[in-house]
């Protein structure tokens, strides 16, 4: 009954993260965001590795300190080898290496994507951990995937967008509307005092399990065009409704292609993950699933739907176990497949 302890990096796009797990345990898990984005409306990525550059070591120093252990304790260090922005991903790789040699203790390098599949078994108090086979669908500001899963290293991308992440639909939708960045909290809080029938968008056919979200986006732009050209005050008159109406499109989008490859696969254990799974109607209506279509449910805690390096240490957990290790020679991959 060994206590393995896990120190995990995150630094792929704009959150710089540490945690340290005990036997899947969360002991710390500090995450700094960069608020500089904002003012770009969007993620500047030679903004976000310097940012980084400048957070890592407080930001490792506090995850060690709140886990109250020493360093010398620790008995790996997992960080985020890809996806993601290649120079924040060499932030914490470059990091990662230096310090499992200076501790003389394993790396493990950890895909970012199966980190937020994985981050469901976090050892956490009302936290379920599905069986396997499940389907998780991870949907994050630059990924939308229908992800099914074997066992902890044999997972499967059965869909995807073939465009536009559902977290740019949200966050380009905001954008249009005058919203500062990222929107798509904000169309969720806005959405809960619209109609969702408002207003209705074209929702976009596509082949397969596969998504795409660029059109809708068009879709929104022009509609939003036509009416303030009637109206100058038709954004500020009915934001409520507009917000409920595209986070409605949204969600139909979604669930149309879960529900198919649900029916595909006969698997009926569904999680969600990623930043976007944050959403109040995304989460409300893959739960009442339970009840129309006999799945059960397996939704994050907020805190482990963003970016954070507890899915990261939590992946690095379980390859410990298995002794799978990060060879030497380790780079950080901007285009890493689950
Ligand atoms: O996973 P994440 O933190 O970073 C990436 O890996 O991309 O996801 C960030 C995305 C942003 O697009 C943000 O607008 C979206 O998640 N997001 C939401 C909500 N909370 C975060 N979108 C809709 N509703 C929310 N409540
Ligand atoms: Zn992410």
């Amino acid at each position: 009954n060994r206590s393995i302890y896990i120190l995990g990096i995150e630094s792929s796009c704009d959150d710089t993260s540490a945690a340290v797990l005990c036997n899947g345990k969360i002991l710390s898990n500090v995450v700094a965001n960069q608020e500089i984005h904002a003012k770009y409306g969007g993620v500047v990525p030679e903004l976000a590795s310097r940012a980084h550059q400048q957070n890592i070591v407080p930001v490792i120093q506090q995850a060690i300190e709140q886990a109250n252990i020493d360093k010398k304790d620790l008995n790996a260090i997992a960080f985020t080898r890809g996806p993601g922005l290649m120079g924040s991903l060499l932030v914490g790789t470059s990091f990662a290496k230096s310090l499992s040699l200076a501790l003389n203790i394993p790396l493990i390098d950890v895909n970012h994507m199966q980190g937020h599949v994985l981050a469901h078994f976090i050892d956490e108090e009302g936290q379920e951990k599905p069986p396997f086979p499940f389907m998780c669908l991870t949907i994050s500001g630059g990924h939308t995937q229908i992800v099914k899963i074997t066992d902890y290293f044999s997972m499967e991308v059965i869909g995807e967008t073939i465009d536009d992440a559902v977290g740019e639909a949200f966050d380009k939708s905001a954008k249009i509307l005058g919203l500062p960045y990222p929107g798509g909290p904000l169309i969720d809080k806005y959405a809960k005092l619209g109609n969702p029938k408002a207003y209705k968008f074209t929702k976009p056919r596509v082949k397969d399990l596969n998504y795409s979200f660029s059109g809708l986006k068009t879709g929104i732009l022009y509609f939003i065009q036509k009416q303030v050209k009637e109206n100058p005050n038709f954004i500020e008159e009915n934001l409520n409704d507009i917000c409920a109406s595209i986070q409605q499109t949204i969600t139909e989008i979604l669930f149309d292609k879960l529900k198919k490859a649900s029916l595909e696969t006969g698997i009926k254990h569904v999680a969600i993950a990623g930043g976007v799974s944050a959403n109040s109607q995304i989460r409300n209506t893959l739960k009442s699933f339970e009840n129309t279509l006999g799945w059960t449910t397996y939704i994050p805690k907020f805190q482990f739907t963003t970016d954070n390096a507890a899915m990261i240490a939590i992946v690095g957990y379980y390859k410990y176990l298995e002794g799978i290790f990060a060879e030497e020679n380790v780079v950080a991959t901007a285009r890493l497949k689950v």
